[in-house]
């Protein structure tokens, strides 16, 4: 068994578990396993790396991935696709692990139904917005990023009487700002899945301010829609090879509008990339490594076109066709409890 691993599409906490798993699940199987580098690039390009249990057992700790990522897209241009399938000949591969969000796992799906490739996909995002598995490793590293940050921004919220609004990730899933607004005791957040009421919740921060809470936390989504406005915020009109606009700046809109509406002092932090940096939690690595595992034995067993997912406590593997099909929205019952603490 020669299998390939790659990487596609943004950073995230936890795939360094999950291509360790891989190498070495493949090795006690007795195969080999080679690392794609910069995701659909490396493999359009045959650009590898012989991967083995010493070269990954330090790994686990470490954020980002050892393989390098890439947005690139191999449909963009049908001849990248020739020139994939031809190195996956080249390089002998038996199969390919795509760790990825949909737009990876998107292309891997189609390798398998439209080239017959022999690919599996192992769901990945911070954003934590892929249907199909109940988590992706990244989320839970993340809130926690985003709750410290908000927990240290508060000091200074509390000790300035000012409003802090923290603007985080999750593009048009509120996951990320709903559990971290949950575990920060924000006093109100702003997310794709409903359309904020900006008047709403400027009465709220002042009613907060004359009972006697001298400050406030808003946590707004980079996606966030926003009442009476003309809908998302992009940072640049140019998209990716998926068609993605960059989104951003939504965070200072939501600030200026308190200030002006409330006149309390308020300042904007975005968090940006802070939110995929670093170490893995460990329920990251141990998820990952469990995907990890997963997959490189759906790969021994020869059963492709699929991919590994979480449903409650076990591991499952669900068709590639199905699992990328839909964007999971945050669901509306825990938007429903959060509120019980934004009115
Ligand atoms: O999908 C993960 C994610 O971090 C989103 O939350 C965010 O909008 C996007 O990637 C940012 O991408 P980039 O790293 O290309 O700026």
């Amino acid at each position: 068994m020669k299998a390939g691993v790659l990487t596609g599409g943004g950073d995230c906490p936890g795939l360094n578990a999950v291509i360790r798993a891989v190498v070495r699940t493949i090795h006690n199987a007795g195969g080999e396993t080679l690392g794609l580098l910069e995701g659909w690039r490396g493999a359009v390009e045959g650009n590898v790396i012989e991967l083995n249990p010493e070269i990954t057992d330090g790994i686990i700790d470490r954020g980002g991935t050892i393989l390098g990522s890439s947005r690139t897209n191999p449909y963009k241009d049908p001849a990248d696709v020739d020139r994939l399938t031809d190195q996956f000949q080249k390089l002998g591969l038996d199969a390919l692990i795509a760790i990825g969000g949909d737009d990876t796992l998107g292309v891997a799906r189609r390798l398998y139904s439209e080239r017959g490739l022999p690919t599996i996909g192992v769901p990945k995002t911070i954003d934590n917005d892929l249907s199909s598995t109940d988590v992706t490793f990244g989320f839970d590293t993340c809130i926690n990023i985003v709750t410290e940050a908000v927990d240290r921004l508060r000091t200074t919220a509390e000790s300035h009487r000012r409003i802090m609004v923290i603007e985080t990730m999750g593009r048009h899933a509120g996951w990320i700002t709903c559990f971290a607004g949950i575990a920060s005791a924000a006093d109100y957040i702003l997310v794709p899945e409903i359309e904020a009421d900006l008047e709403a919740m400027c009465e709220l921060l002042l009613k907060r301010r004359a009972t006697g809470k001298p400050y406030g936390i808003v946590v707004v989504s980079e996606g966030a829609q926003i009442s009476g406005d003309a809908g998302l915020v992009i940072q640049d009109e140019e998209v990716d090879d998926f068609g993605h606009v960059k989104l951003g700046g939504i965070g200072d809109l939501v600030g200026k509008i308190i200030e002006e509406r409330t006149g309390i002092e308020t300042r904007v932090v975005t968090l940006g990339h802070l939110q995929r940096g670093g170490p893995p939690s460990a329920y990251d690595r141990v998820l990952g490594t469990r995907l990890g595992v997963h997959a490189a034995r759906l790969a021994i067993d020869g059963k492709f076109g699929r991919m590994v997912a979480l449903r409650g406590t076990n591991i499952v593997s669900v068709a590639l066709a199905e699992a990328v099909d839909t964007m999971r929205a945050l669901e509306l019952d825990i938007l429903d409890e959060a509120g019980e603490f934004f009115q």
